[in-house]
């Protein structure tokens, strides 16, 4: 059995960080959400937790869960990652960083942005240092597809990094929420597979669908 970390959910109380937080509880993390609000958190865990069943999620300030997390997984709005890493920089040294966080320009989301530090995963680790080892992961997997247990996520997951047993870790973390994680390559990838989220969001509203997904085809089973 491979060894279960504790998963920080910054920013976990929106659209993608509950989903996410219900599937890794369910398989065994132990998962903190995090909030600018540590009441927040606690609502947010407890809506999880019943759906779960049990009182496995707790809910905490940002500043707690980082601390207290092995690795921290990052769901805010792009806007707004600037300021909430800068404060949690010192807590987050010699941890893990999942950026779910997509370099979106509201309100044109659709169509595909590229900041100037190349995509929002490189701006987290520019910031971060490299003490703190960021991988981009879940970017393409939509809110819509994570809060139904009953209903597999149909997807595969694209994870870049530039630290192979971070995005081991991070692979792990993806086939427990029984997707396909897939390396996708060095930190500089994360442009490429952030991109591909403002087309999956296009197509959304395109097919008038609520989440469009992506699947890599031509490996061996998984
Ligand atoms: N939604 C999706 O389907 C999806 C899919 C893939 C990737 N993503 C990416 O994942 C990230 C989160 O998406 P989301 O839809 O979950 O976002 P969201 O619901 O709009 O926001 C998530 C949380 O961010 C926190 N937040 C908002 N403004 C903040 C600020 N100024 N400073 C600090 N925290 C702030 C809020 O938590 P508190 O108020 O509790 O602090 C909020 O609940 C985005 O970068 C998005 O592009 C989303």
């Amino acid at each position: 059995m491979t060894q279960k970390y504790a998963l920080a959910i910054l920013g976990g109380t929106g659209n993608e960080g509950p989903g996410l937080a219900l599937r890794w509880a369910h398989a065994g993390y132990k998962v903190i959400i995090g909030s600018r609000k540590a009441d927040k958190a606690q609502r947010v865990a407890g809506e999880v937790n019943a759906k779960l069943g049990q009182d496995l999620v707790t809910g905490m300030a940002n500043e707690d869960a980082a601390q207290a997390c092995d690795i921290a997984v990052l769901t805010i709005p792009y806007a707004a990652q600037n300021a909430l890493l800068d404060a949690l920089k010192p807590l987050l040294q010699g941890k893990i960083l999942v950026n779910v966080n997509v370099a979106l320009k509201p309100p044109k989301v659709a169509r595909v942005y590229i900041p100037e530090a190349g995509s929002s995963t490189e701006q987290a680790q520019a910031l971060l240092g490299p003490e703190v080892r960021v991988v981009a992961a879940f970017q393409n997997v939509g809110a819509h597809a994570l809060g139904d247990l009953d209903h597999p996520v149909e997807c595969d997951v694209l994870i870049c990094g530039d630290d192979k047993a971070a995005k081991a870790i991070a692979i792990e973390m993806a086939e427990a929420i029984g997707t396909r994680g897939i390396d996708a390559g060095p930190l500089q990838n994360a442009v490429a597979v952030e991109s591909l989220t403002s087309i999956l969001i296009g197509i959304n509203i395109r097919y008038k669908v609520p989440g469009s997904g992506i699947r890599i085809t031509g490996l061996p089973p998984a």
